[in-house]
């Protein structure tokens, strides 16, 4: 009795720690909403739910303090409007956006810029930004976090099959130099992948269960290599490693940084879709993909629905409501 009772304390204390390790589903958390929980009841939610990491989107104090302790591993984003500055000097930002949390944050990456555009002004400043965020972390002696940054699927021209996956040739020119020093550094690269508005888009020729994972069988077999697929979240995230390939980037991880569902506010946007779609793929993405399995590290988009964004799907992505209940039923274990 008393040995029993000995292991089971011990598996009480040890537990948390061995969920946080293994849990390869984190959840963004944005805050575009003006009626969300305070920053220290949403670090209490994720912890109640055992959601192991997290995405925030700037380098929001509150949430940063309210983060400390919690052994949540954080993806923290350098916004857009930041770029420009960093691209000059990124010391100033790492001291008081990193070093001060350093030691009771677990960050896990800082990603410099989400979803640029080859074409907006901001493009040439990422890659300078993310080197000066690399010194500013190496002189601190924070070399450890991985510097990254966060691209839109649509920086691919090709996707099919997805042996095929390429950059644009407008996107090539912005990505290369960023995959380069990705690599160079062994750091991953982010990317938001949405097979949502892939399916939108195409609903004349995606079947919604390809999109769902919900296919009985293999739906599409991939020309150039014969692999199989079953569901286009998959062959998206296939076609993004081919397309790495291309540019000498074949020891760069991916990271997805974003992916999610609406339960509202445009084509098949229910809650049975949402649900549907995200709990098929917290359980896939433990196996990878037909071209890299094992865990393939992802972040659900999103914590909560955010009422300031645009109107329409944008508004729906939350997998909670503002007040902290469930918007359907999901396990992080
Ligand atoms: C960053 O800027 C790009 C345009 O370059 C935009 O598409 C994207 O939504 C922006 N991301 C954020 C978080 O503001
Ligand atoms: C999912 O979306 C499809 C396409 O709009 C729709 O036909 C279907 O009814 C939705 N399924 C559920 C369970 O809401």
């Amino acid at each position: 009795m008393a040995a029993a009772a000995a292991v089971s304390i011990l598996l009480v204390l040890i537990g948390p720690l061995i969920q946080t390790a293994d849990a390869q589903v984190g959840v963004c958390y944005g805050r575009n909403g003006n009626n969300l929980p305070s920053e220290q009841q949403v670090v209490s939610l994720y912890q109640s739910n055992g959601i192991g990491r997290m995405r925030i989107y700037d380098p929001d104090q509150a949430a940063l303090q309210a983060l400390k302790g919690s052994n949540i591993e954080l993806i923290l984003d350098v916004p857009n409007d930041s770029l420009q500055s960093l691209a000059t000097d990124a010391s100033q930002w790492v001291q008081s956006n990193v070093a001060p949390f350093a030691s009771d944050v677990n960050f896990r990456y800082i990603s410099v810029g989400n979803e640029v555009e080859p074409s907006d002004s901001n493009a040439q400043y990422v890659l300078p930004a993310m080197q000066n965020v690399r010194t500013a972390l190496n002189a601190l002696n924070l070399g450890e976090i991985p510097v990254s940054t966060a691209i839109k699927f649509d920086l691919l021209g090709t996707t099919y099959p997805p042996s095929a996956g390429s950059f644009s040739s407008s996107a090539a020119p912005y990505i290369t130099p960023i995959i380069n020093f990705l690599n160079s550094n062994g750091a991953p690269l982010l990317a938001n992948i949405y097979p949502y508005f892939s399916y939108v888009d195409n609903s004349q020729s995606i079947d919604i269960n390809y999109a769902l994972f919900t296919s009985p069988g293999t739906v599409v077999t991939d020309s150039g290599n014969g692999l199989q697929y079953q569901n286009l979240f998959d062959a998206m995230v296939d076609s993004l490693y081919a397309a790495l390939s291309g540019v000498g980037g074949q020891n760069v991880a991916v990271v997805v940084s974003e992916s999610g569902w609406p339960s509202d506010g445009g084509t098949a946007a229910t809650v049975d879709n949402a649900s549907t779609y995200i709990k098929n793929l917290i359980n896939h993405v433990k196996g990878g993909t037909p071209r890299k399995s094992g865990g393939l590290e992802t972040y659900l988009f999103a914590m909560f629905d955010e009422n300031q964004k645009p109107a329409g799907v944008e508004q729906h992505f939350g997998l909670f409501n503002p007040d902290g209940t469930p918007k359907y039923q999901i396990s992080f274990n």
